[in-house]
């Protein structure tokens, strides 16, 4: 056992504080080592008193992601069978970046990350036990022009497994109502040359208990508790997520986006709503008409119906486009 572990069972087990005195005695370490250790903890979620004269005493744990529940729950064939559990991570998309040769399907997810990132260069504020901060690394045997089409296959993994009128703001935002409870990042490792694809890395950060957001943020973002008003346990949503994503993508592989198409445009809040889009460096406004084989969303704006597949999409009423 760790010594950081040690430390945690002497503070479970007592009945009230332990001197440091007493701890660093018990375990044969200095009290500048358990000093360090309670820091460590602290770091971790771990809310641990200290008063002196009396020492410490461990007030509530962090409550954490159980990848042993979350497997628990999965009924996938590969989708996160493999599971890379992290306390804290810089970004679980850099992770997977990182750690690319491990199996298709794998899993990361994290705690807390202290470097999300969001899409167009964004920072993805991730707290701990805040949320479900996961990325999938995947091996899909697709044309690269085909990979943003996963994306679109995550967002509908997600809404079906949400729920509470979950919807999707095409692409890939995920909304209730006009707040958004989820993004998805998707990024990729291909030879240029050949067009092989050498790995899709697909992040996505579900805000499930988040109890309030920052003043620049609450317009636009929400939680599952925030909706509900009831905490709500991530391993389950996350074993959610992935026993929907599984089929989806498959399928998606398979057969195309044209194979999931009508479950996504029924999903899509955009569709039928006014859009602002940049188009050719230009700025227009049109009506989302449709969204096409390809994933493509097809605007119709007064020069005609254009196809928008990538850049920045304003829905009105969504997001402070008034
Ligand atoms: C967006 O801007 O809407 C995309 C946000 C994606 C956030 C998730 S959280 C898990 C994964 N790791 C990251 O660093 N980003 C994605």
């Amino acid at each position: 056992m760790f010594v950081r572990d040690k430390i945690l069972k002497i503070l479970k087990e007592a009945d009230g504080y332990v001197s440091g005195e007493r701890i660093s005695g018990m375990l044969g370490i200095s009290r500048a080592a358990v000093w360090k250790h309670i820091k460590a903890l602290r770091a971790d979620g771990y809310e641990i008193l200290s008063v002196t004269n009396k020492g410490y005493r461990l007030c509530s744990e962090p409550e954490n992601i159980l990848s042993d529940r979350l497997s628990a729950a999965l009924c996938t064939d590969h989708i996160g069978r493999n599971i890379v559990y992290m306390n804290k991570v810089d970004s679980t998309n850099e992770e997977a970046k990182r750690r690319a040769d491990m199996p298709d399907g794998t899993l990361f997810i994290a705690e807390q990350q202290e470097s999300g990132k969001g899409r167009l260069g964004r920072l993805w504020e991730s707290p701990r036990g805040g949320g479900i901060w996961m990325s999938l690394l995947l091996r899909p045997d697709i044309p690269l022009g085909r990979v943003s089409e996963i994306t679109l296959a995550a967002g509908l993994a997600v809404c079906r497994a949400v729920g509470c009128g979950a919807m999707i703001k095409w692409p890939n935002d995920i909304v209730i109502g006009s707040r958004k409870i989820c993004g998805i990042l998707t990024e990729m490792s291909a030879e240029p040359d050949t067009g092989t694809i050498n790995y899709v890395v697909c992040g996505m950060g579900i805000n499930v208990n988040i109890e309030s957001f920052p003043d620049d943020l609450k317009a636009k973002a929400t939680s599952l508790l925030i909706e509900t008003g009831e905490r709500h346990s991530r391993d389950e949503i996350a074993a959610r997520v992935l026993n929907e994503f599984e089929p989806v993508y498959e399928l998606l592989c398979a057969e195309g986006f044209g194979a999931i198409r009508e479950e996504y445009a029924r999903m899509c809040v955009t569709l039928g709503r006014e859009v602002r889009v940049i188009y050719r460096k230009n700025e227009t406004i049109g009506k989302a008409a449709d969204i096409d084989e390809n994933g493509t969303l097809l605007v119709d704006t007064e020069n005609g119906r254009i196809p928008v597949s990538s850049g920045e999409v304003s829905v009105r009423g969504m997001y402070g486009y008034a």
